[in-house]
């Protein structure tokens, strides 16, 4: 065993110190074998050795109850499994679902909806409203009646593939039912627990010395994603179906349809379900529900909306994750009360001085919350929250828990306000707001550690460079042994291994085999897709949402860099065109334009560029005449909205830019067009009538 320290110790012989350290270190290394041996199928030390750190970890906690760890291996039911799941690509992205939180909300979803199909104001829009389960999204698909694979939503292009597991859910059928089903479909839906099910299996583990589940939507999640299904199938799962990927053939004209179809093919659908006419009584079906929430048997978490037509649905479409046809309705937040002990800052990855409050920990909606968020300085000023304060905080589904509120009346004496640090906790710099901005920012960039480590891990997370097996706490553990500095070590890694040091093998942590995935891991991101590459640098304001406008413009890094570059340096005609692209604010612009002239920034990305390659935007798929192109569209459309055109172009891989310049590659020219058709024919752009555009639209 490496790292030595009191492992050859008589147990008898240790005190209390040394006995919490080594058992801090059994459950680290312990924890590493598991992995090493459930998920990876490779162990690195013998059954026997392994059995003696049990044996050793038992021996210490039998001597010394009171150092039983929380995390100790004789209280660990098993470990995530997720690494071995294969991976299931979803042919049809499995979207998520944006938020309302007020009836105003409602209204203003549906009054979108209408501008963008430019229905009157009055016009009816029906939708379905669904109960918003709180479990977790999977697919099942079906070949001619029978099931033949499950997937879970993952990021919702990649899931794993859960065939086996899902298999066993009560309400995925293993036939569908019915003479004419599709000889291809997916259907969708939440996979979830009923609250008494949960509770029962909870103290079934308690009384096998199992940890508990935290939630019903954990425990589902948690059985599902078992490696043997065996377990699953003794989980009480069940499934209601809400949705559908790819499907052969036609399901109905209204979601309401698909979903009788859904039914009578043999799926659970939710009973609750029901159509709505208009805004009130969507509001009113979402306060029936509310009260209703305690008695379901089950968590929801709010109502989800849909509009009822599918010919709407598909002229709507979606925007980034979600589609524009549906909204969730959440239920208010649970609170709960506890006390503020600290406020502590987290610096991130701009820089960025968060303040953090730790809390005397509390259950809120199930889950223990210790840490939550104070926003900025003018939150913590505006509240005046002090240290020691009792407060208010809440937790909305997935998001960091908020303080909402203090309790004053609760206030101990000698109470102060809280001083905001004008320093960076992480280097000492100086940390400074700008004009305008809530946000107190470090002003070391990439000379502060806590930046350049925020930096490195979001250049390594899933949306980016996704490298499995480098996480926080590597990247951290790398950044402090000097090991990766800035983004170009991370590919050098192998070929330094071992010089100056000792390999990573030998590393605290690490092994032979989890070292050799490390390296295949990266050298499996030696090619890298633009989109995902832009995202990787953590330019400000360019989110994954801007990498895709950006990648889908410019096609190429070389070229975008070379614009960049050139408006960086003053080019104005360079800087024009870049802020004439549709969706890129002036704020972005002036973004990109300050990172590529910040010369460490220009010299990060050429050491990146020796070892990797970024791949060129695909031409987009489904459309050669838009694929790539950039579009101007000027004067009013009578068939369209414009906000219909727009998405019409963009899903049909073009690019809309707001004026015409030698960039653009096509302008349609609606009625009483002004200047930008003129401008069109003086750069001598190529320009369509409406219905020329409508016929492109159909392609
Ligand atoms: S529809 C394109 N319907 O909510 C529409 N989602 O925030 C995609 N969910 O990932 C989802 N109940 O896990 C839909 N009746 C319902 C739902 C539901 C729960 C979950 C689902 C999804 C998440 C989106």
């Amino acid at each position: 065993m490496r790292g030595g320290g009191s492992a050859g110790v008589p147990v008898e012989s240790l005190d209390p110190e040394t006995a919490a350290r080594e058992l801090a270190r059994l459950a680290e290394r312990i924890a590493h074998h598991d992995r090493l041996y459930h998920q990876l199928d490779a162990p690195e030390i013998s059954d026997a050795a392994y059995d003696a750190l049990r044996r050793r970890n038992d021996g210490i906690e039998a001597r010394f109850p009171d150092l039983v760890r929380a995390d100790s291996p004789s209280r660990r039911v098993g470990v995530e499994p997720a690494a071995t799941f294969a991976k299931v690509t979803h042919a049809v992205p499995m979207l998520s679902l944006d938020n309302a939180f007020t009836p105003d909300d409602v209204v203003d979803f549906l009054a979108r909806v209408r501008r963008f199909l430019g229905l009157a104001a009055d016009a009816e829009v029906s939708t379905v409203a669904e109960p918003k389960i709180d479990g977790l999204a999977v697919a099942a698909r079906y070949r001619d009646g029978r099931y033949v694979l499950g997937a879970t939503r993952g990021d919702g292009t990649t899931g794993e593939d859960v065939t086996a597991n899902l298999a066993t859910v009560r309400g995925i059928p293993a036939r569908l039912r019915g003479a004419d089903v599709p000889s291809r479909i997916e259907v969708r839906g939440e996979v979830y627990i009923e609250r008494g099910d949960f509770l029962a299996l909870n103290e079934a583990r308690e009384r096998a010395g199992e940890a508990r589940f935290a939630n019903p939507r954990n425990s589902a999640a948690g059985s599902l994603r078992q490696l043997d299904p065996k377990i699953t199938a003794e989980r009480p799962l069940r499934f209601f179906a809400y949705g559908w990927g790819e499907v052969d053939g036609d399901l109905g004209d209204t979601h309401w349809q698909c979903l009788q179809r859904l039914k009578a093919m043999g799926f659970a659908i939710n009973p609750m379900a029901k159509v709505c006419a208009d805004a009130e009584a969507c509001i009113a079906f979402h306060r029936e529900l509310e009260a209703a929430r305690a008695r379901l048997g089950y968590d929801i978490d709010g109502v989800v909306y849909k509009v009822d037509r599918r010919d709407w649905q598909t002229r709507l479409g979606a925007v980034g994750r979600a589609p524009r046809w549906a909204i969730a309705h959440k239920f208010p937040a649970e609170k709960a009360r506890t006390v503020l002990r600290e406020i502590v800052m987290q610096v991130g990855r701009t820089g960025v001085l968060t303040p953090v409050a730790q809390l005397e920990p509390v259950t809120v909606g199930g889950v223990v919350v210790s840490r939550a968020t104070l926003h900025n300085e003018d939150e913590i000023a505006r509240k005046d929250i002090r240290v020691g304060d009792t407060v208010l905080i809440q937790r909305a589904g997935d998001v960091i828990p908020q303080v909402v509120a203090i309790v004053v009346e609760d206030r101990p004496k000698g109470t102060r306000p809280f001083v905001f640090p004008t320093t960076c906790p992480a280097c000492g710099s100086l940390a400074v707001r700008e004009e305008g901005e809530a946000a107190r920012r470090c002003t070391a960039g990439l000379i502060c550690p806590a930046q350049a480590v925020e930096r490195l891990r979001h250049f390594v997370s899933r949306d980016a460079f996704d490298i499995e097996g480098l996480g926080e706490k590597q990247i951290q553990a790398f950044h402090a042994a000097g090991l990766i500095r800035e983004p170009a070590d991370i590919f050098t890694l192998r070929t330094r291994d071992g010089i100056g040091g000792p390999p990573l093998a030998e590393r605290d942590g690490w092994g032979e085999v989890s070292a050799g995935n490390l390296f295949r891991a990266i050298a499996a991101r030696h090619e890298i897709a633009l989109e995902r590459f832009l995202f990787a640098l953590g330019i400000r304001r360019v989110g994954e949402g801007m990498a895709k406008v950006l990648a889908r413009t410019y096609r190429t890094w070389r070229e975008l860099r070379a614009k960049v570059e050139a408006a960086a340096e003053g080019d104005g005609e360079a800087v024009a065109e870049l802020n004439s692209i549709d969706k890129i604010g002036d704020k972005v612009v002036e973004e990109l334009i300050g990172f590529f002239a910040e010369p460490h920034n220009r010299a990060m990305l050429d050491g990146v560029a020796r070892h990797v390659r970024v791949l060129d935007a695909a031409a987009a798929k489904g459309s050669a005449t838009l694929g790539g192109k950039t579009i101007v569209f000027t004067g009013s459309l009578t068939r369209m909205t414009r906000s219909e055109a727009k998405s019409r172009a963009e899903s049909l891989g073009a690019t809309v830019a707001g004026s015409v310049s030698r960039k653009t590659n096509l302008v349609v020219v609606g009625a009483d067009a002004g200047s930008k058709a003129a401008k069109a024919r003086e750069l001598g752009v190529a320009t369509i009538d409406e219905d020329g555009w409508m016929k492109l639209a159909e392609g």
